[in-house]
C-alpha cells in the first residue's frame, strides 16, 4: 500500500504543481474561502491567462480554439500522428474549491513541463486542454467546450441555454470576444486524438476508504437534468382554506419526497433537487408557481431511466390530485460513458509502476471525457478526495496525494504517446 511506492519513479514537481494549485484557487476566491469562476467572465479569462503562462513556462505552443477551449502542445517525432490529449477544466461551480478541474489542467501541464525540462522524446504529439465551461453552473447546461471539440455542440443550442439574466451562450460568448457562429471551428476530426486522459479528484470517499492516494476509473455515471415548472394558484396565506388551496411548492416538496425515496430505493442511481424558485415569495402568500431542477444519475442508464419514469409519473399523479399543471423540461441527458481499455490498461500499468495497488472505481460525478467518447479512447485517474467533499470551499486533497496521481498521469501518458 502507501509504504510500497516507488518514490524513484516520482518524476513531477511537486512543489511547482502544488503552488500552482494555491495561485489558480486565488482567481474568483470569495469570502467564504471558496472560489466561483463561472465560464465566459473575467475570472475564466484570468484563470486562462495565468494556465498560458504555465503553459508558456512549458514550452507549449499555446492556441485558444472557437469554443474558447485553451490548448498547449508539445510536438512528437512523427508531427502528425493522432495527439494524446490531457486535461480537465477551470471553470468552477458556485463558492466550490481549488481541485475540481484546476488539478487536471496543471498536472497535465506539469507531465509536459517535465517531458520538457528531461528532454523527453514521444512519438505522438501531447496535447494539454482547460475546457470551457464544464460544470454547467452558469447556463444549467456544461461540458460546452468537450462538446465543441467533440463536434457535439449545434449551434441551436448556444442559443436555446441561458443564464440567470437571460443571457444566451452565445451572447456570453461574443462578450467574451468568441464569434459563436465559428463554434464548429472547434471540432476535432476522428481520428486526430490518439486518447484523453484526465486526472481528477474522487469527489467520493472509495479511495480514502482503500487508503490509496490515486485509482483507476471504470466509466463515468450519466446524469439527466430536467427543470420541472408547478403552476397552482397565487393565494391569501390566511384566508385560502387548506382543502382550497393549489399550492405548487407543497406539491414540489411531495415530489421531492419521492425522488429520494425512488433514488433511494436503487442503492446505485442518486438524485438532486439544487435549485428550487417560487413565485411570488411572500411569507403570506401560497406559492403559485414553483420551478426546481433534478438531477438524476446512474452508471447503469436502464435503471437510471426506470427511476425518471417512476418520478415524472408519480409527479403526475400528484399534481393532478392537486390541481396543479406541470411541465417538465429536459435540459440535457447523457449516457453513462465506460472508459476503454486502452487508456484504463495504461493507468494500470503506470499505477504498477509508481507502486500504487491498482484499484479500479467509477466515477459518480460528470467530465469533459464523456463528450469524447465517440472521437476517441477516453479514460480517467482519480485522486483521493479528503472525506468526499467537493463542490465546496471544504475540497481537499493532499499534495501527496496529488503528486501520487500526477505521477501516475506521467506514466500513463508517456505509455499512450510512445516515449520513454
Ligand atoms: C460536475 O461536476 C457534475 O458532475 O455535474
Ligand atoms: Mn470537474
Ligand atoms: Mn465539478
Amino acid at each position: 500500500m502507501r509504504a510500497t511506492r516507488q518514490k524513484e519513479r516520482y518524476v513531477i514537481d511537486t512543489d511547482r504543481l502544488w503552488r500552482r494549485i494555491s495561485e489558480l484557487g486565488e482567481i474568483g476566491r470569495q469570502e467564504g474561502g471558496g472560489v466561483t469562476r463561472l465560464s465566459f467572465t473575467e475570472e475564466e479569462r484570468a484563470a486562462k491567462d495565468l494556465v498560458a503562462s504555465y503553459m508558456k513556462e512549458a514550452g507549449l505552443s499555446i492556441r485558444e480554439d472557437a469554443a474558447g477551449n485553451l490548448l498547449g502542445r508539445r510536438g512528437g517525432r512523427s508531427p502528425d500522428s493522432p495527439a494524446v490529449l490531457v486535461g480537465s477544466h477551470v471553470d468552477s461551480v458556485y463558492n466550490g474549491g481549488n481541485f475540481d478541474g484546476p488539478l487536471g489542467v496543471l498536472s497535465g501541464i506539469e507531465v509536459l513541463h517535465v517531458m520538457e525540462e528531461q528532454g523527453i522524446e514521444t512519438k505522438h504529439p501531447i496535447e494539454v486542454v482547460a475546457f470551457t465551461d464544464e460544470e454547467g453552473t452558469r447556463f444549467s447546461f456544461g461540458m460546452i467546450g468537450s462538446r465543441a471539440l467533440a463536434g457535439r455542440l449545434p449551434p441551436e443550442d448556444l442559443i436555446k441555454y441561458e443564464d440567470g439574466d437571460d443571457v444566451s451562450v452565445a451572447e456570453a460568448m461574443r462578450a467574451y470576444g468568441l464569434d459563436p457562429e465559428r463554434i464548429g471551428e472547434a471540432a476535432r476530426p476522428v481520428g486526430s486524438v490518439k486518447a484523453y486522459v484526465e486526472l481528477h479528484i474522487e469527489q467520493g470517499q472509495v479511495l480514502e476508504n482503500e487508503d490509496l492516494p490515486a485509482g483507476v476509473v471504470t466509466g463515468i455515471a450519466g446524469p439527466v437534468w430536467l427543470r420541472l415548472s408547478l403552476e397552482g394558484e397565487t393565494g391569501h396565506a390566511g384566508a385560502t382554506p387548506m382543502n382550497l388551496r393549489r399550492d405548487s411548492l407543497a406539491a414540489a416538496a411531495e415530489i421531492m419526497g419521492l425522488i429520494e425515496a425512488e433514488a433511494s430505493a436503487t442503492g446505485t442511481t442518486v438524485g438532486t433537487v439544487g435549485q428550487l424558485n417560487l413565485k411570488p415569495g411572500g411569507i403570506n402568500i401560497i406559492p403559485g408557481r414553483v420551478e426546481f431542477s433534478l438531477d438524476l444519475r446512474d452508471i447503469d442508464e436502464g435503471v437510471r431511466d426506470r427511476v425518471e419514469r417512476r418520478i415524472t409519473e408519480g409527479a403526475g399523479e400528484i399534481c393532478r390530485r392537486r390541481d396543479v399543471e406541470m411541465d417538465i423540461e429536459t435540459l440535457q441527458r447523457l449516457a453513462p460513458a465506460p472508459c476503454s481499455e486502452l487508456v484504463k490498461s495504461a493507468v494500470e500499468r503506470a499505477c504498477e509502476r509508481v507502486g500504487i495497488r491498482a484499484h479500479a472505481l467509477p466515477s459518480g460525478a460528470g467530465h469533459d471525457g464523456m463528450q469524447l467518447t465517440e472521437l476517441c479512447p477516453m479514460g480517467m485517474i482519480f485522486v483521493c478526495s479528503k472525506n468526499g467533499v467537493s463542490h465546496s470551499p471544504d475540497e481537499w486533497s493532499t499534495k501527496e496525494d496529488c503528486a501520487a496521481g500526477s505521477n501516475v498521469l506521467y506514466w500513463t501518458v508517456l505509455d499512450l504517446a510512445g516515449g520513454g
